[in-house]
């Protein structure tokens, strides 16, 4: 496998048509955006395209529309914020893509840009489609993929469409996330604690059972620990829980014994009645039919905290609670807290990824710092396993 393309910062790109995926999928509500940090980190290097005077067509996907033009997963509020951002005149693409879009984009002058609707209102995005991919590569001379946090998925706007570009690249961001995931790897050292949060356990039971051979301790927290517990016959009241996964947890529990990785689940939660409510400490067997476990307990964060201070590396995807509502953000950002403290204070090797963690991360009142903060969850994930990414592929 050859070298990925990385764009050179020299490239001659005045008025050539440049196609640049981003990911733009940040949180958003009654068309607020609720954490711009995936959007804001792009803005330097579209004003660096500005200034550059590239014609700029942007492409991006928010949630899973699954084909559909759900409303609230429009990207005109990103449309929004772009407009009010950069100095350049900024037009928002709507329509279907056929065999007129080109000369519609052709209007375009150099240093302006067109952001495209959310690209997961076509099936055939998420499908590779290859006449889809086809439609959107004839639009523009040069492609560029700044998008680290889709890289593993094989979607038109990321893998098929690379076929269709004569030139094509990765971008800073990408370039900038390679960089530092692969120096984390070539430096870890061990103890190597790997935390991982979220809610499927499902998508990523390969993830885990990778990494299990690396590392030394595994930590679940959020709603996929509900998993281990109902495997241990406990009370989850109404907490999210995914249907059989007893298989799946009994294979990591077999491959950490093999691999001698230490495996910790909550001991105590923190439960609500409802998300939107207030929060009661609970050890696990005295959770109530009608309670959802929201974040984890006490007891819980101070042995993940012990777990953190004894490690060399740390590697976190996925957020410990309902951190949106801050009477289940504690657990969360006590860990993460602690994580900083021990970057800054004796050089821990720390790595967090994904958007969620991301955005809960945000809202610590301190200044935070680790020696790597992704963008990416579970691009973040496979490149750390090892494999060889859909979107970067395409790029080599
Ligand atoms: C993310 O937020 O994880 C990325 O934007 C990728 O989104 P996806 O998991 O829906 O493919
Ligand atoms: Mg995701």
């Amino acid at each position: 496998m050859g070298e990925i393309n990385f764009f050179p910062d020299d490239l001659e790109v005045a008025n050539q048509k440049i196609i640049l995926r981003l990911d733009l999928n940040v949180p958003i509500k009654n068309k607020i955006i609720k954490d711009d940090t995936r959007i804001s980190m792009c803005l330097p290097f579209i004003r660096r395209l500005i200034e550059k005077k590239a014609k700029i067509i942007i492409i991006s996907h928010l949630g899973r529309p699954k084909g559909v033009r759900v409303p609230d997963l429009s990207l005109m509020p990103i449309y929004k914020y772009f407009k009010d951002k950069l100095k350049t005149n900024v037009f928002f693409f709507r329509g279907d893509f056929d065999e007129k879009t080109k000369e519609k984009f052709s209007y375009l002058k150099g240093g302006e840009l067109i952001l495209i609707e959310n690209i997961r209102y076509f099936k055939e995005e998420t499908e590779d489609d290859e006449d889809f991919s086809k439609k959107l590569g004839v639009l523009g001379d040069v492609y560029i993929n700044d998008a680290f946090s889709c890289s593993h998925r094989k979607q038109a706007s990321v893998h098929n469409i690379a076929k269709y570009v004569e030139k094509k690249f990765a971008g800073p961001l990408l370039k900038k996330e390679i960089t530092a995931i692969n120096l984390v790897i070539k430096n870890k050292k061990e103890p190597v604690t790997c935390i991982i949060g979220g809610s499927k356990i499902s998508t990523k039971i390969n993830i885990i059972n990778n990494l299990l051979e690396k590392v030394n301790n595994l930590t679940i927290v959020g709603a996929m620990a509900n998993n281990f517990f109902v495997y241990k016959n406990l009370k989850v009241g109404k907490s999210l829980v995914e249907k059989d996964t007893r298989k799946i947890i009994e294979t990591i529990y077999k491959k950490a014994e093999k691999n001698n990785c230490k495996i910790l689940i909550p001991q105590d939660c923190v439960v609500g009645v409802n998300f939107e409510g207030g929060g009661k400490n609970k050890n696990l067997n005295d959770i109530n039919d009608d309670e959802i476990i929201l974040d984890i307990g006490d007891k819980t964060i101070k042995s993940i905290n012990e777990i953190i201070n004894q490690s060399n590396t740390v590697l976190w995807n996925g957020p410990a609670g309902y951190f949106e509502n801050d009477n289940f953000a504690n657990g969360t950002l006590t860990i993460a807290e602690n994580i900083s403290k021990n970057t800054s204070n004796r050089s821990l090797i720390s790595i967090l990824g994904g958007g969620d963690t991301l955005a809960a991360v945000n809202k610590s009142k301190s200044k935070l710092s680790f020696s790597h903060l992704s963008t990416a969850g579970g691009a973040f994930l496979e490149f750390l396993e090892g494999k060889d990414l859909p979107g970067i592929s395409v790029l080599k």
